[in-house]
């Protein structure tokens, strides 16, 4: 970032968005980074160019407990670049230490949907999600719910808490990124 008034290179600490999956962090990061001219990482995206693998295929080929090894050790390697926003996760915080790790290195901020809205938005998604796969309707609101029951105590450690249940329309997002702008401004 520069700082208009001495015209020097001022390091940005980075921020960093949680929440479940579908909820809109990667939409959200990407937009986010470039009004702040910042680098976007997708946790995700950064394991498989790393690995050279796709995530669904590490949990099928050597399960959740080896991908959760990984995705701390890159969470640990993306942490050293700078002016970065990260987009990690759906389960990121929920493990190890993570939460108070990405605390302890930037602004973080959940990004909160209730089970309705990561239903409605998971229909209209690309990305294959192997804690999702082959459920019926009725059996995605059920684990989705239970399973956010289970993680908010850790989405709830981010230091910020922003609604996106109505990010259904390209101005909505604009309004979350400035949102979040606001916050770290
Ligand atoms: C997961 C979320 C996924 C991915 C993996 C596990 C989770 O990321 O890390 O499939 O445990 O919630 P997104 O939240 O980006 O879909």
């Amino acid at each position: 970032m520069l700082n208009s008034t001495s015209n020097t290179w001022i390091q940005r600490p980075a921020i960093i968005l949680v929440g479940y999956m579908c909820v809109g962090k990667t939409t959200i990061g990407k937009s986010l980074a470039k009004q702040l001219g910042c680098t976007f990482y997708d946790l995700d995206w950064y394991i498989e160019e790393r690995f050279r693998t796709k995530v669904p295929r590490i949990f099928a080929e050597q399960g959740e407990e080896k991908f959760r090894d990984m995705e701390r050790r890159m969470l640990h390697e993306v942490a050293e670049f700078q002016n970065i926003v990260l987009s990690c996760g759906g389960g990121t915080p929920c493990f190890f230490d993570n939460a108070d790790y990405m605390n302890s290195i930037g602004e973080t901020f959940y990004l909160k949907a209730s089970p309705e809205t990561i239903v409605r938005h998971l229909a209209i998604s690309k990305g294959e999600r192997p804690l999702l796969k082959g459920k019926s309707h009725e059996e995605l609101f059920n684990y989705i719910s239970q399973q956010i029951a289970e993680r908010e105590q850790f989405y709830l450690k981010a230091k910020h808490i922003i609604d996106v249940n109505t990010l259904d329309a390209e101005e909505k997002v604009d309004s979350v990124v400035r949102k979040i702008i606001d916050y770290t401004t």
